[in-house]
């Protein structure tokens, strides 16, 4: 794992977005995973920004999204299905088709759960896999006791993701209590880990995912296990971290980093 900090929250999206970019000007059928939640709507804009002015092209570009609300169908505005239309595929070039989220209107919920797998395992498995965290350290929504070896499937939304996504909602009560997720050993098979977390009110919990024990408490915390993942902060979240001296040499040495620097 590496540790990547930046100065504000900005430029710790326009980092991730940069990534992104050079993955996919090097492979243009990239197998991309792709996250949800108020932190990626920044890095989005700048994935639009970079198709605009920079010829960014998703033509052939493969999407997984790590997870959706069950019972919300894709044409809600407050599942993810549209949220990831709205914030980047009609934005872009992408082919609609080749966008994957798990369909949480399934009638049959654990079918849908193994053909997501299956989808995945067909197109080659992800190349690169976004992810945010939640306030509880979640990947997707592998909440607490997530085994650390999970494939995709319902998960029931603890009271912390609930809260913390409930005003996302006009109501509070239409907020679904279930979604499918990525399962962390479906994560964990990924070629490359992506995690962006901004803002101070993650600083607690960036610093038990990197540095505490792995725990099947904090999902967050099993991408310890992953040999390539990087995690990029901006300074509020990194402020409870105990290492970043070392982080940062790492960064300004690294050849790999050169062209961020
Ligand atoms: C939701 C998603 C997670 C995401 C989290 C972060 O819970 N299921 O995948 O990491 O939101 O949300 P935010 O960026 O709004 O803090």
């Amino acid at each position: 794992m590496e540790v990547i900090i930046r100065p504000d929250a900005d430029s710790a999206a326009a980092l991730v977005a940069q990534i992104i970019a050079r993955e996919l000007r090097a492979n243009p059928s990239l197998v991309l995973g792709l996250a949800t939640g108020r932190t990626m709507e920044s890095v989005y804009l700048k994935l639009v920004r970079l198709h605009r002015e920079s010829r960014l092209d998703f033509s052939l570009c493969r999407t997984f999204n790590l997870d959706e609300y069950v019972g919300l169908s894709g044409s809600d505005r407050h599942s993810y299905r549209h949220y990831m239309n709205h914030h980047l595929f009609l934005q872009v070039n992408v082919d609609l088709r080749n966008t994957h989220l798990p369909d949480g209107m399934a009638a049959d919920l654990e079918a849908e759960c193994r053909h997501y797998e299956e989808r995945i395992r067909r197109m080659g498995g992800i190349d690169l896999q976004l992810l945010g965290l939640g306030q509880a350290g979640h990947l997707g929504f592998n909440e607490p006791l997530s085994a650390l070896r999970s494939r995709t499937r319902v998960k029931a939304l603890s009271p912390v993701t609930l809260r913390q996504n409930a005003p996302l909602f006009e109501r509070p009560e239409q907020m679904p209590r279930r979604a499918i997720t990525m399962g962390v050993g479906t994560i964990l098979e990924c070629r490359r880990c992506l995690l962006l977390a901004t803002g101070g009110a993650k600083a607690g919990i960036i610093a038990r995912a990197v540095e505490g024990p792995i725990t099947s408490m904090i999902s967050a915390t099993s991408l310890q296990l992953h040999p390539r993942c990087t995690v990029i902060v901006d300074e509020p979240a990194a402020r409870q971290l105990q290492e970043t001296d070392y982080y940062r040499w790492i960064f300004d040495n690294e050849p790999e980093w050169e062209p961020f620097r």
